[in-house]
């Protein structure tokens, strides 16, 4: 079968074989008893023991859902590892337990969060579903189709597929609190970005709502290479903490996008402007964090 696809009928198993002129990269791959190393015929190698896969070549990851897909296959007892990648290079496994972790300070964070919540950036519907154990109505909000669908199978009642501001213009009855948990206070993006975040949570909030969220300190570091990073971005103007990132899962990639780190006070001097202040927080290298309108 080989030597029909691509001329030659050897092939070393592991090695990979392209396809002239159609952009695509043959996988080969022996399961079993078959040694890696070997020079094989496809006759000689049982069909059941042969795997082959086509990969583009050179298009790199392909764009979509990463975050997604990980949490599915978790779901589904397929655990792999998710990639964060930085764009200066760094890169680093995500070591997030989204389906099953759960702390004191995200408890913490719980009880600061009354009323109708709204769960921003809800995952795997790990807040959502202690949110509803403890009788409170609960939207699991996520703009990834694979994160909104394991919240909806693991029983999550209420979801909403989009970001704040669709979830605003969709109408519905405002809530008392949003959770912004696995460090989602990140999401406010960037220094110039974060008024107009805020302003679409205050759009779904009562005016006595809160916003509880948790966030990283970046300067709770003495890695070399976040400080040179955090001085990079100093140098372009930028707030030391803000990420340019993006997420990945076996071939797949999302788009980039910025995360801002801040620290507790940072945090307040961004949400001055905006009409917020701290009125409560638990200090720390992943702090939490209650947000109210001044
Ligand atoms: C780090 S995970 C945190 C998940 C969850 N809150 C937890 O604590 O387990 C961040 C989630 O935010 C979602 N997300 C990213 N940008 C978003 C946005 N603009 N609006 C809503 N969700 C967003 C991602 O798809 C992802 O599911």
């Amino acid at each position: 079968m080989f030597s029909a696809a691509h001329g030659a009928d050897k092939v070393q198993v592991g090695h990979s074989v392209e396809l002239a002129g159609r952009g695509h990269r043959l996988l080969i791959t022996l399961t079993g008893s078959c040694l890696a190393d070997t020079i094989f015929t496809a006759r000689s190698v049982p069909a059941d023991r042969i795997l082959v896969a086509m990969v583009a070549v050179g298009e790199g990851p392909e764009l979509g859902d990463a975050f997604g897909r990980a949490l599915s296959d978790r779901q589904t007892g397929q655990p792999g590892a998710i990639v964060i990648e930085r764009d200066d290079g760094f890169i680093e496994v995500d070591s997030g337990d989204y389906l099953g972790g759960w702390s004191d300070r995200d408890t913490w964070a719980l009880e600061r969060a009354p009323g109708r919540v709204l769960d921003m950036g809800a995952g795997a519907g790990r807040a959502s579903l202690a949110v509803q154990e403890r009788g409170q109505d609960v939207v699991a909000l996520d703009v990834s189709p694979g994160a909104v669908g394991v919240c909806r199978r693991r029983g999550v009642k209420e979801v909403f597929l989009g970001t704040v501001a669709e979830l605003a213009a969709a109408g519905g009855a405002p809530f008392d609190s949003v959770l912004m948990l696995g460090n989602n206070l990140g999401l406010l993006g960037s220094l110039e970005r974060a008024p107009e975040a805020l302003a679409a949570l205050g759009a779904v909030l009562r005016p006595d709502g809160v916003i509880v969220g948790a966030c990283i300190d970046p300067y709770q570091t003495d890695k070399p290479v976040h400080l040179a990073y955090h001085e990079c971005n100093r140098r372009a103007g930028r707030m030391p903490g803000q990420v340019t990132i993006r997420v990945r899962y076996q071939r797949l990639a999302t788009g980039w996008f910025d995360l801002l780190w801040m620290s507790l006070n940072e945090l307040g001097e961004i949400a001055a402007p905006a009409g917020w202040r701290v009125t409560s927080a638990l200090p720390g290298a992943e702090y939490r964090a209650v947000l109210a309108r001044n």
